[in-house]
């Protein structure tokens, strides 16, 4: 697929996720062949102000590239203001978020909100595309309100006709749960709909679903979130299922825990040992949440006091899952936990 200038190929986007899209996870998913990652949706103000934290949530390092950075805001100047501002460290991609259903992102009338309002909506997109300095705008929309406002291809003819270079679609409408499927047949629909690049989203959790929403939707590129979570080798998988036909299947164990390592010390040098510690505990269970013992992992990794008593613990439970001794838990329940709530483990 390409961006205007920037080539893809046929490699997948890595969705934005807030408290998950950091330098390491992005930098891990590409290093295992993502062909775009993303900043977690960023605050239109809090670029325009300055602001520490959105900074922080925003800057990316060179290597990092091509990169994404997402944001979130209602006003077209400001977030026409916060594009200018963005376009000076050159991401590849400025995405509008447009799909975020959380209450406290929509009573503001941001996020998902905005496809209600298809003129505002063209204004956003035009304020951002007239300050973006060439750097193509994209917006990230879901199929519209509720099952009885579906207003997908509505809203793509307001991002389209606004000079957008990208459109990505998560089929779900915002009143859907996770337990709602993602509906592919609108993707199929839209695609008939829109002459720019169109990214399909949702529910693609194994390589083969992103190849099969392709084929049958005739999107150009996938975007996986959930999918990605403990999982880059999605995308190297993907890559060889595209370039060789063949699926090469889950890494073994030793190439899982090498890789959580390494994210976790990725997570040590950007935020320091206290501030990664949290980080490295989800993305821990990510990785290993497949592999017999997860229970007793679970059991374990939240009293942990350090990161090298974290680091240990990993070790350990690598040697336990090869010796063959630990309980082969229902991985179709954690699985069906984890696609309603990452944080599979919290009961809130
Ligand atoms: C933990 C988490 C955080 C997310 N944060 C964002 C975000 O910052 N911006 C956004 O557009 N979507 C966000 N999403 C939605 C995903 O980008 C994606 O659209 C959705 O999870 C469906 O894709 P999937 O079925 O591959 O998970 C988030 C999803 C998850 C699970």
């Amino acid at each position: 697929m390409k961006i205007d200038s920037l080539d893809l190929g046929h490699k997948l986007l890595v969705a934005p996720m807030a408290d998950v899209s950091d330098a390491p996870f992005r930098k891990i998913s590409k290093k295992h062949g993502a062909g775009l990652t993303f900043t977690q949706m960023v605050s239109a103000d809090g670029v325009v102000n300055n602001n520490f934290d959105t900074l922080r949530l925003y800057s990316f390092g060179r290597d990092e590239k091509p990169i994404g950075v997402q944001l979130l805001g209602r006003d077209p100047a400001i977030i026409g203001e916060a594009v200018s501002e963005l376009s000076k460290v050159k991401p590849d991609l400025i995405d509008l978020n447009c799909g975020c259903p959380m209450e406290k992102v929509t009573s503001k009338g941001m996020g998902a909100s905005l496809s209600d309002d298809p003129q505002l909506l063209a204004r956003i997109v035009k304020s951002m595309v007239s300050a973006a300095e060439g750097i193509p705008v994209s917006v990230k929309l879901r199929l519209g309100k509720d099952h009885s406002n579906i207003n997908i291809t509505d809203s793509i003819k307001v991002v389209e006709d606004n000079g957008a270079s990208l459109v990505i679609v998560h089929a779900r409408t915002s009143s859907d749960s996770y337990q709602t499927d993602s509906n592919w047949d609108w993707l199929k629909k839209v695609k008939e709909n829109v002459s720019i690049p169109l990214v399909g989203n949702g529910s693609c959790f194994f390589p083969q679903d992103a190849k099969d929403l392709m084929d049958t939707t005739s999107c150009d590129s996938v975007m996986i979130a959930r999918g990605a979570l403990g999982n880059p080798f999605y995308f190297s998988r993907f890559n060889s299922l595209m370039e060789t036909g063949l699926d090469p299947g889950e890494p073994d164990i030793e190439e899982v825990v090498k890789v959580t390592i390494e994210h976790i010390n990725l997570l040590v040098q950007e935020f320091g040992e206290i501030n990664a510690f949290e980080r490295a505990k989800k993305q821990t269970v990510w990785y290993l949440k497949n592999y017999p013992g997860i229970s007793s992992l679970l059991d374990n990794i939240f009293k942990s006091k350090s990161m090298s008593e974290l680091e240990e613990l990993i070790l350990t439970h690598e040697k336990s899952i090869k010796s063959g001794k630990l309980e082969q838990e229902n991985i179709f329940e954690i699985n069906t936990r984890f696609k309603n709530k990452v944080l599979f483990w919290l009961s809130e």
